[in-house]
């Protein structure tokens, strides 16, 4: 019921941060609603997960009531009630005992037709609603949390709603040791990916058995598969940059990008090299590759503590505009990185314990020649630790890597 990478105490931990950080106010986390898809599965709202460990339970919340008179009720876990009709069709749930209590670390577990009353009480005594989810767009709908609050609020006098949308991204954005262990598995996973690709990568193969070799290698490394849907493009296909048909041939004095990331524990990694079909680059591919490493590696020493990601933008395009490249260089340097591969973006500058990839790139779709590099890279009290080094990424170590993997 819980994810065992992480352990039940840590998840525990993370409930009572975020107590502490809410100050007396209500909140609510909603998993979201649904069922088993007959394809795919059914994922939670992230911030459910981080503050469970749970995946599978639709229709769950947890309650933060920090101003009950019981320590106990102050965090409660929501569960939909049990029937037995839908549990034939998706499996048996657990009554509610000491063991799911122990289970689940929490003190408290009700189900969710309590929920409204449980957050009359709560409001009234603290009077302060606070927005734990992400903020909607005006053309979707109001995230689940404001939806409520609106609802009771028409219903109490004196009662406020506040904007904390922020709280849970910090805390998520800060990526403890477990954490950090994980994705080094995910990357691990990916490095062993597309060292098993280069072996199959000569002109003339196509690019859905490069997409096959990876996802296999990565089920192999005990990751679950692609944490997103791989980018795998050669020639003109190289300089698209959500690309995803991945079928296309890969043909003789193409380059080809590969933005592939394994997941493992829940964990994404987010991983680009760009390699020469031929096994060497030419001379322009060369020149152009060379830019965007030298901007890469510039951005990677801009981050430190304090810093904000468009000053670490600022480092790479710097580069490339100096190059005469800056019009080809058509998105940002990079985002967070945990349990989504777009994670969570707080507030504010780079800290200790953060995650973002670094990805810049050159796109000349007129050349059907499109490079980016992208790294995982942990911001250290020092500055960086860049967590993906060990994928070659030099020139000259990607077409020995290539010799070497051809050879082999
Ligand atoms: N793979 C998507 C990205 O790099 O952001
Ligand atoms: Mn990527
Ligand atoms: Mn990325």
């Amino acid at each position: 019921m819980i994810d065992q990478h992480i352990g039940v105490q840590e998840y525990r931990k993370r409930r009572e941060a975020l107590l502490r950080s809410l100050k007396g106010a209500v909140g609510v986390v909603f998993a979201g609603e649904g069922a088993p898809p007959l394809v795919g599965r059914w994922t939670p709202h992230q911030h459910f997960y981080y503050l469970t460990g749970m995946k599978a339970e639709h229709g769950a919340a947890v309650l933060f009531d920090p101003k009950s008179p019981d320590p106990t009720n102050r965090c409660i876990l929501l569960l939909k009630p049990r029937d037995p009709e839908t549990e034939a069709w998706e499996g048996y749930r657990e009554s509610i005992s000491a063991e799911l209590r122990a289970k689940t670390g929490f003190d408290r577990i009700r189900r969710t037709d309590l929920l409204p009353r449980l957050l009359l009480g709560a409001a009234r005594r603290s009077k302060r609603l606070a927005c734990l989810h992400p903020f909607s767009t005006h053309k979707a709908p109001v995230s689940p949390d404001l939806a409520v609050f609106r609802e009771v609020a028409h219903r109490i006098v004196g009662v406020s709603i506040e904007d904390q949308t922020d709280l849970i991204p910090s805390m998520r954005a800060v990526k403890s040791r477990a954490e950090q262990g994980l994705i080094k598995k995910a990357i691990e996973a990916t490095s062993a990916g597309l060292e098993a690709m280069l072996a199959r990568l000569e002109p003339g193969v196509n690019e859905a058995a490069l997409q096959t070799v990876l996802e296999a290698t990565f089920r192999e490394q005990g990751g679950t598969g692609a944490a997103y849907n791989p980018i795998v493009g050669a020639g003109l296909n190289s300089t698209v940059l959500h690309y995803n048909d991945n079928d296309r041939v890969a043909n003789d004095g193409d380059l080809l990008v590969v933005d592939a990331g394994a997941g493992y524990g829940g964990y994404a990694s987010d991983i680009t090299r760009t390699y020469p079909v031929s096994g060497k680059f030419t001379k322009r591919q060369r020149e152009v590759y060379s830019i965007v490493l030298k901007a890469q590696e510039a951005a990677i020493r801009a981050i430190k503590p304090g810093v904000e990601m468009h000053e670490v933008d600022a480092a790479a395009r710097g580069v490339i505009e100096k190059a005469g490249f800056g019009d080809f260089y058509i998105h940002g340097i990079g985002h967070h990185l945990g349990l989504e591969v777009h994670d969570a973006t707080p507030l504010g500058p780079l800290a200790p314990g953060h995650i973002v990839t670094i990805e810049p790139g050159i796109y000349l779709p007129d050349e059907k020649l499109g490079v980016r590099i992208e790294d995982d890279i942990l911001v250290t009290n020092a500055g960086s630790r860049n967590l993906s080094a060990a994928i070659p990424k030099s020139v000259e170590e990607v077409e020995a890597q290539m010799k070497r993997a051809r050879t082999r």
